[in-house]
């Protein structure tokens, strides 16, 4: 292993790392975060930057990426440590014989791979549960496939099937026994409403972010996981930091932050997004 890198950007709470985040995960210590909260690209949905995941020509590639890298995120989690993945589908081939993603927009980068499909065009092709499945064989034990429901979620134009109005959230441990979930007495009404377990069906709306980052997940899936799977004081790793949305809830959950992130425009939007949240809530709590 060699050594951990210089973070790109970093406060006395919270460092970012620049890079591949197979290749910064390889260089962290071992059992070193307690939580990990995360979004990969989705598989064939856009484009930041070379070297990004989701651009691999095959969906079998694109699981092997992130099993990979997945593989190194769990030897640098702690053993009672909880792990949060947002994983976004997509179809088999439109009509120009391309995959897209299902919030594809016409007017944000896109990556166009040319997809060697298993099944013919229009299959939903449930590429969390196979990413999730790929994990099981790793070791990962799977706990909860929690359903984000999007209230807010816009119509869209298809006529032949069902508009799409959910993602699934992952969560995956080390083992099978001793990863509690925070009990319902932490202070965070966003973690457990009523002081209750909040089941596996969060009903979040999106949030547009005004800034150049196009797929941030809203603040409240990164507050209620590291309420919930994070314990007070510890240290969340968010290996797809993107906008820093993860670490902005770690920042004002009073736990510290390390994030990955390829595309260095992105660190400093997260970075300064991090500081301001840590301004505003007067430091870290
Ligand atoms: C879906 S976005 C994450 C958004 C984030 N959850 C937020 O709220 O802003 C995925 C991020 O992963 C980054 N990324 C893509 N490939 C990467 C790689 N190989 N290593 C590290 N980061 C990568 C992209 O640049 C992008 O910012």
């Amino acid at each position: 292993m060699s050594e951990l890198r210089e973070p790109y950007w970093h406060d006395d709470h919270a460092a970012i790392y620049h890079g591949d985040a197979r290749e910064v995960l390889a260089e962290m210590d071992e059992g070193s975060v307690d939580s990990i909260v995360t979004s990969p690209p989705y598989w064939g949905l856009r484009n930041y930057c070379v070297g990004q995941y989701g651009q691999e020509p095959t969906s079998e590639a694109y699981v092997e990426n992130l099993r990979a890298t997945f593989a190194e995120a769990r030897r640098v989690l702690a053993d009672d440590g909880t792990c949060w993945l947002n994983v976004g589908d997509c179809y088999a081939a439109n009509s120009d014989g391309w995959s897209r993603g299902r919030d594809y927009n016409p007017r944000q980068p896109e990556v166009r791979p040319k997809a060697r499909l298993a099944v013919p065009p229009k299959n939903l092709l449930g590429m969390p549960w196979r990413v999730a499945f790929a994990l099981q064989e790793d070791g990962w034990i799977l706990r909860n496939a929690i359903v984000w429901s999007k209230p807010n979620a816009m119509p869209q134009s298809v006529r032949d099937r069902m508009s799409n109005r959910y993602e699934l959230i992952f969560l995956l441990v080390k083992q099978q026994h001793g990863t509690a979930m925070r009990p319902t007495g932490e202070p965070h009404a966003a973690a457990h409403p009523n002081g209750r377990n909040p089941g596996d069906v969060w009903s979040i709306p999106t949030r547009p972010l005004r800034a150049e980052h196009f797929a941030a997940f809203p603040i409240d899936i990164p507050l209620r996981a590291i309420a919930a799977g994070c314990r007070p004081g510890g240290t969340v790793l968010d290996p797809f930091t993107g906008s820093g949305t993860t670490g902005i809830a770690a920042r004002q959950l009073g736990r510290q932050f390390a994030g990955i992130e390829l595309h260095a425009p992105f660190i400093r939007l997260a970075g300064a997004r991090i500081r301001e949240a840590g301004a505003a809530s007067g430091g870290m709590r």
